[in-house]
């Protein structure tokens, strides 16, 4: 059955090929698919392509062959206006340069998907994003910091706000690019936590992407990136 005969499924590649312009094929991937609610790590090399794919199933890149699609909805069939609902509303994505708004405040920027979302805000339900906000921040240490700008904050405290504001509301989907990479044992582990914590609550799909393996234990499911490609091609780019 090719992947995309897999309805239900959060992640279903076929045939995917990507490359940035005219440069080298960075992605061949034949067939990928994730079940709902599993927990995978993925890992590869630096410069492998895992930011790549990660873009491409958040649909800020666009495929150049081959089907992607994200909580039954094909990517490619969507406008850009409409990939960037549907990421708003689903997917909490965790960016490997965090991407926080500069001159707002760390609540202000954990607010922002949100605010700018109704879908995303309708997750909530009855709890008021003020309420959510200071339960995650409290999760993750970062409540004493949410009145100070985004500039202000070192860079293992802006991956934090940036996890708190991938994960606020709960969304379907929560891709992790690198994100702990700035952090210290402690936090590193408490953030896995409430990782696990956030994503079994919501029957949330968890895609986390490192370049450590040793993390990888702590997931359902282990993937490479480098075997996930088609074997041909690669490094004769
Ligand atoms: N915006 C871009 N334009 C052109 N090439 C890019 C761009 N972003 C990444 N690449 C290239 O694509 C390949 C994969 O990069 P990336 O997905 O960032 O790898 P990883 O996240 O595994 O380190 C690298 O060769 C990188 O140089
Ligand atoms: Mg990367």
């Amino acid at each position: 059955m090719t992947a995309a005969g897999r309805p239900g499924a959060a992640i279903a590649i076929d045939g995917l090929q990507f490359s940035y312009g005219s440069g080298p094929r960075v992605l061949d991937i034949p067939s990928l698919v994730i079940d709902r609610g599993s927990r995978v790590f993925l890992h590869g090399p630096s410069g492998c392509g895992k930011t790549t794919l990660l873009g491409l199933l958040a649909g800020v890149l666009h495929a150049t062959n081959g089907s992607v699609r994200v909580l039954d909805r094909d990517m490619n069939a969507m406008s850009g206006g409409q990939r960037d609902a549907f990421r708003a509303e689903h997917i909490g994505y965790v960016f490997q340069q965090f991407n926080l708004i500069p001159y707002l405040s760390a609540y202000d920027n954990i607010a922002l998907p949100c605010r700018l979302d109704a879908g995303r805000r309708a997750r909530l339900g009855a709890v008021s994003i003020d309420a959510a906000i200071r339960d995650v921040a409290a999760q993750l240490d970062i409540t004493a910091l949410l009145h100070h700008s985004a500039t202000a904050l070192s860079v293992g405290q802006q991956q934090r706000v940036a996890a708190a504001r991938a994960l606020l509301a709960s969304p379907e989907l929560v891709i992790c690019d690198e994100p702990t990479s700035s952090l210290d044992t402690d936090r590193r582990d408490a953030f896995l936590a409430l990782l696990a914590r956030s994503v079994a609550q919501a029957n949330a799909t968890l895609l986390f992407v490192s370049h450590d393996k040793s993390l990888g234990a702590r997931f359902d499911v282990q993937l490479s990136l480098p075997s996930l490609n088609r074997a041909t091609r690669l490094d004769a780019a």
